[in-house]
């Protein structure tokens, strides 16, 4: 036996239950030490290669258990900003699921101020400073490293997403079952019981006639509303589209967690008030399969919003019951719905089984007879290059801009004309796109580790998405973030076919911790270096340790070198590893390139 996933490909049933016990038992077969304090924290023996633990005999790294000086103390955020001697403290084992700015105790406070008939509740709200916890996220007791990607998008460890309230209300719809020490992902949703990817061929059908798939529909980037555990953008990957799957932090606990875990690329996000954190005209398919949201209400303005998202030529999928049903409001309501999509000249273009497909037509002579007749109102163009961030919603829709986009993998490397307005050139482009070429064969070599390795990664400073192209054919996922205090370099990202949000990361990001295997960060605490308010270098550390997978890596390069001492100084605080290598920048200077990697530590 090989590696783990390849032991999955080769047996089944049985054997492999056997072989996911051998490796739970073996992974806590280190010593457990304790002190003098009531808790303390230890560091389970390296269990980097997965291998090791399948050959007891094998000469596996020694278990470099050890206990830590950092004391276990619910610590907030003070100012001026202090770090114990001990080293960071260590929030308590209850705030293992912690989201600062999803934190329902905190939202209770506010819910007098916030529109509920609008679920403002759903939508991010960050707590003032000195409100946010100062202190490391721990695992939940028995975490493991997770499953590696692909046997991570049907199993994934029990312990590391403890929650059974999904299990029993959505085992009959087959989106997730309880199997011993795992969860199990059978590939069901609500609307599609049967499976994903027999939906995904309906789909398919639906869009082209009987004639083809998904793909051949021109579809590489979808946007999935209230994604449940993501089982859709799962089985959309073997069509090479790439998905940004939401879910609000609802009744339905934990469903991103879940997709997260699994390896799926997801955040937190809700349509409520403000604009997704997405550009405009970025999707060629935005999908809803009972999404939970109320497109009808309020004059449509969410429904506008998919409008914002879409591509001209892009589809609307709405699977629920006012597709299909007649009884109740549900015809009331269809009614509405067609309406509203008219009057942005979205054409139906299906409607089968349980599910309706709108097509965004290329026909501003429509929106702007319809906007003539007070049907609709066409916005005021906006400012492009202005990120999408707290931005609210808007009553309109905006004239139709056809962008001509070719096909994967060839849109990876197009030059769109989103760069010429970004004033970026094509030979800059090209250099960025070979640059990081290079710097990835590098960080892979310099890390040791194999492309399997990681799965979940963030690029956390974007810029034209470089990083990510590179990473396109590998087993991963990249979400590319771009501050909002930069240029709207994201519409260039979506453009090449990758997916990714507007972030300002003086505030923690909208996910559970523990979902990142890789953080890059290039020129990000430069990028903060003049904002004080909850982004000074040590939030910033904090908040990529929350977000950080035990024994996940964070790169930090493109800074000054007091940046990279800082950070290096402090590591060992946050209980992280560093290396320190020299690369080339892209001005083919060699600067510092901090390697760092968070060590998998548990509260006992
Ligand atoms: C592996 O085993 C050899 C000899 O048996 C020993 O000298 C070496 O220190 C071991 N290495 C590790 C990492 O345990
Ligand atoms: C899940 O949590 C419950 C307590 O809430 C605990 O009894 C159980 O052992 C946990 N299961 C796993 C697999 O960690
Ligand atoms: C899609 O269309 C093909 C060809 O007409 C057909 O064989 C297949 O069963 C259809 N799939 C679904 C899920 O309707
Ligand atoms: C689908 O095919 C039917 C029959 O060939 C044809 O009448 C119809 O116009 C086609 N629809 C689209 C959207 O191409
Ligand atoms: C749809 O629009 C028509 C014409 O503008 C109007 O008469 C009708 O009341 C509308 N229906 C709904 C459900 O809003
Ligand atoms: C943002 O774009 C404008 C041109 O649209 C350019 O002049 C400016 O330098 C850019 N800013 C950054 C930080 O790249």
């Amino acid at each position: 036996m090989v590696g783990f996933t390849k032991a999955f490909d080769w047996k089944v049933g049985q054997f492999i239950m056997v072989a996911l016990l051998v490796m739970i038992a073996s992974f806590y077969t280190g010593t457990l030490f304790s002190n003098n304090s009531s808790s303390s924290l230890y560091v389970p023996p390296q269990q980097h290669d997965v291998q090791h633990k399948q050959h007891p005999t094998a000469n596996a790294s020694s278990p470099t258990s050890g206990v830590f000086t950092n004391k276990v103390s619910l610590t907030y955020r003070t100012e001026p900003l202090s770090i114990p001697e001990t080293g960071m403290n260590i929030c308590p084992l209850t705030y293992n699921e912690y989201i600062p700015c999803h934190d329902i105790s905190y939202i209770k406070e506010l819910l007098p101020k916030l529109d509920l008939s609008r679920r403002e509740e759903l939508e991010r709200h960050c707590p003032p400073l000195n409100r946010r916890l100062f202190c490391l996220v721990p695992p939940p007791v028995d975490y493991k490293i997770p499953i590696r990607w692909p046997t991570s998008r049907d199993y994934v460890w029990r312990s590391n997403v403890n929650h059974t309230h999904l299990a029993e209300v959505k085992g009959g719809q087959n989106w997730v079952h309880e199997k011993d020490q795992l969860w199990w992902f059978p590939g069901g949703g609500t609307h599609f019981k049967h499976g994903a990817p027999e939906y995904i061929q309906r789909l398919g059908n639906m869009t082209t006639n009987e004639t083809g798939d998904l793909h051949s529909a021109g579809i590489f980037q979808v946007l999935d509303v209230g994604c449940g555990v993501a089982s859709f953008s799962a089985y959309l990957l073997p069509l090479n589209i790439q998905t940004m799957s939401f879910a609000p932090k609802d009744g339905h606990e934990n469903q991103i967690q879940f997709a997260l875990e699994r390896g799926i690329g997801a955040m937190i996000s809700a349509i409520s008030t403000k604009q997704l954190p997405y550009p405009s005209n970025s999707f060629e398919m935005v999908h809803c399969s009972r999404c939970r949201v109320d497109w009808h209400e309020n004059d449509g303005i969410l429904i506008k919003e998919v409008d914002r998202l879409l591509r001209v030529n892009g589809y609307f999928v709405y699977s629920a019951p006012p597709a299909y049903r007649k009884d109740k409001d549900f015809p009331l309501i269809w009614d509405m719905l067609m309406n509203l999509t008219s009057a942005m000249c979205w054409k139906l273009i299906a409607r089968q089984v349980q599910t309706a497909i709108w097509i965004k037509q290329d026909n501003n002579l429509c929106l702007q007879q319809n906007a003539q007749q007070k049907f609709i109102s066409i916005c005021e163009s906006t400012d492009v290059a202005k990120p999408s961030w707290k931005t609210p919603l808007r009553n309109c829709v905006a004239e139709r801009t056809f962008q001509k986009l070719p096909p994967k993998p060839q849109r990876l490397s197009e030059y769109s004309g989103t760069l010429n307005k970004l004033g970026i050139n094509r030979e800059k482009f090209l250099l960025d796109t070979i640059y990081w070429q290079d710097q990835i064969r590098q960080y892979w070599r310099l890390m040791n580790i194999e492309e399997k390795d990681v799965r979940n990664v963030m690029d956390m400073n974007a810029f034209l998405g470089g990083f990510a192209v590179v990473l396109n054919t590998w087993p991963v996922w990249v979400m590319n973030v771009v501050p909002a205090n930069m240029n709207n370099t994201l519409s260039a990202i979506y453009d090449r076919g990758l997916i990714g949000a507007f972030h300002d990361w003086c505030e923690p990001f909208s996910t559970y911790p523990r979902t990142y295997d890789l953080l890059h960060a290039n020129r990000l605490f430069t990028n903060y270096r003049n904002r004080e308010e909850g982004c000074l270098l040590e939030d910033i550390m904090l908040e990529m340790d929350r977000i950080l997978r035990p024994q996940g890596y964070v790169i930090i390069r493109g800074e000054d070198d007091d940046v990279i001492s800082r950070v290096k100084d402090l590591a060992p605080k946050f209980l992280w590893e560093t290396q320190l290598h020299f690369l080339e920048n892209d001005q083919k200077k060699m600067e510092p390139v901090l390697f760092c990697q968070k060590k998998f530590w548990a509260v006992v």
